[in-house]
């Protein structure tokens, strides 16, 4: 139907595109975007600030219990709001990627995200992108799709968004980073990172972002 309004889940490994790409299928669709990753980002930030041990996931779980990861547009803006506080860029930071892997793969963590998750996405009209959307999160979406691009091309992506925000890595050792975060998320027990078998598959490494979001948006019209 013409103007049902969609619930579209779309998931892939870091750096494929998911968010950018996202964003604008929302924005213009006029949905609401949801970046389930950023909610897991905002917890290691806490987790880190309060020093905690992330492999103590009984002590991480009883955190998240008590913690509160919202989203709010501030002047068309998507802000991440943790207990109350903007972290949106804080939670981009290198250190807060390299260990993120550690705190999504909590049984009890994931539990907590995937029912928020689930209850902004009951309404509809709604663009959700992380890891486990089409398989967990939304496996009755209307439309699923799987990013992915190859390693070098996910690494040079990340390498840039890093250098734009003003921080220095070395493109080797982050390509190393991302392959072990990939390894941590496709090889969890709890919701692995996994193409769902009804998603639809966009390989981006030679693709811009226009053209995967004219993709998605052409895959909208065939619901
Ligand atoms: O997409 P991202 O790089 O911001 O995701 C950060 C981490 O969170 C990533 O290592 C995997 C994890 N994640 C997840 O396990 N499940 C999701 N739905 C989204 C992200």
């Amino acid at each position: 139907g013409e103007d049902k309004e969609l619930v579209i889940a779309i998931d892939g490994p870091a750096g494929a595109g998911k968010s950018t790409v996202a964003k604008r299928v929302a924005d213009t669709l006029s949905y609401i975007y949801i970046d389930t990753g950023a909610m897991y980002r905002a917890l290691t930030l806490k987790a880190l600030k309060q020093g905690l041990n992330l492999a103590d996931e009984d002590e991480v779980a009883a955190m998240a219990k008590e913690t509160e990861v919202k989203f709010k547009k501030v002047n068309e803006k998507e802000k991440v709001i943790l207990d109350g506080v903007d972290v949106t860029d804080k939670i981009r930071t290198n250190k807060v990627s390299n260990n993120v892997s550690l705190v999504a793969k909590i049984k009890a963590v994931r539990e907590r995200l995937v029912k928020l998750q689930r209850e902004m996405a009951a309404q509809g009209g709604v663009v959700m992108d992380g890891r486990d959307i089409g398989t967990v999160v939304l496996p009755d979406a209307d439309l699923k799709v799987f990013l992915n691009a190859t390693v070098e091309e996910r690494t040079m992506r990340r390498y840039e968004d890093l250098k734009e925000s003003g921080e220095e890595v070395d493109f080797e050792k982050l390509k190393e980073e991302i392959i072990r975060r990939d390894e941590i998320d496709k090889n969890r027990e709890v919701s692995p990172l996994k193409k769902a078998e009804d998603a639809n598959e966009v390989d981006t490494t030679n693709l811009s972002i226009s053209e995967v979001v004219e993709e998605i948006l052409n895959l909208c019209q065939e619901v």
